[in-house]
């Protein structure tokens, strides 16, 4: 063959060869097909337990109740039953050890979230029951009237 054909044919080789040792430095030891075979289990075994070891952020409605009995019992009777305690307290990370507390927020916003009177034709958005907050009893707060655990209207 000529010269033309080698040379390139050299730069290849060495590209080739030049991936395959930085794929044998760079790759971890424990990234391959795992037992799941190819299709589901390549991956890096290592990573399950560091993902194991990831701290969890929300932990639901359920873990509230060993110790807030009182409103879990009020709340999941209530038509608020349906949401979980963390979307209006935040994500309880590893409450009650780190925060102490969960947030408290007496805010409107945080009703109106879902009950500013809206028309939104064919959405179920509409079942909520809704206020206007420009005319519904301005300058308070929500709670000052309403059981955020049992906002029923003939419990007030
Ligand atoms: C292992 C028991 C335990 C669990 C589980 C728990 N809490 Fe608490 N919670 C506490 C303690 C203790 C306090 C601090 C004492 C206090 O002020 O009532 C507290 C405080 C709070 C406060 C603030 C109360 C205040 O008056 O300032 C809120 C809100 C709260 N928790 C919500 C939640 C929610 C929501 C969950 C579920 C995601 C939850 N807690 C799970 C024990 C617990
Ligand atoms: C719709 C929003 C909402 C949901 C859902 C909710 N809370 Fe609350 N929570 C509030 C508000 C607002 C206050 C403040 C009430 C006040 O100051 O009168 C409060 C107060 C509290 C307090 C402190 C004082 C008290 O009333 O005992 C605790 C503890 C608490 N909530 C726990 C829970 C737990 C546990 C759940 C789930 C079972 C839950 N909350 C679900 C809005 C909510
Ligand atoms: C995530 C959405 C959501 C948030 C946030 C929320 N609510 Fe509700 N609220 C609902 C749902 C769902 C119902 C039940 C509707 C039903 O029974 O058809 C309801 C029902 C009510 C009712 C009863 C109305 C009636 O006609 O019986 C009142 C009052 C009320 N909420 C007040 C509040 C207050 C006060 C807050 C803030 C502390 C709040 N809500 C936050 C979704 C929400
Ligand atoms: C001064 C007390 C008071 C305050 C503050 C208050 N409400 Fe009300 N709310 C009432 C009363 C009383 C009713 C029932 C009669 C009526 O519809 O006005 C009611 C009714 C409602 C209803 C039911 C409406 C319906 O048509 O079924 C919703 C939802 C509601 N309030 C949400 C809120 C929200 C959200 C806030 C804060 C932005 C709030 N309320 C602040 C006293 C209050």
């Amino acid at each position: 063959m000529k010269k033309h054909v080698w040379r390139p044919l050299f730069v290849v080789i060495a590209l080739v060869v030049g991936i395959l040792l930085f794929r044998a430095f760079y790759v971890p030891a424990d990234f391959g097909i795992q037992e799941r075979g190819y299709t589901f289990g390549y991956h890096r075994l290592g990573n399950e337990q560091e993902w194991k070891n990831f701290p969890e952020k929300y932990k639901g409605s359920a873990y509230c109740a060993d110790c807030h009995e009182e409103n879990s019992a009020s709340l999941v009777k209530s038509g608020h039953g349906v949401i979980p305690c963390e979307d209006c307290h935040g994500a309880a990370f590893n409450h009650p050890e780190s925060p102490e507390k969960l947030t408290i927020d007496r805010s409107r916003d945080l009703c109106m979230r879902c009950h500013v009177q809206l028309t939104m034709p064919s959405s179920q958005r509409n079942d909520l029951p809704g206020i206007d907050p420009q005319e519904h009893n301005v300058g308070m707060e929500c709670a000052d009237c309403h059981n955020p655990h049992n906002p029923s209207l003939e419990d007030m």
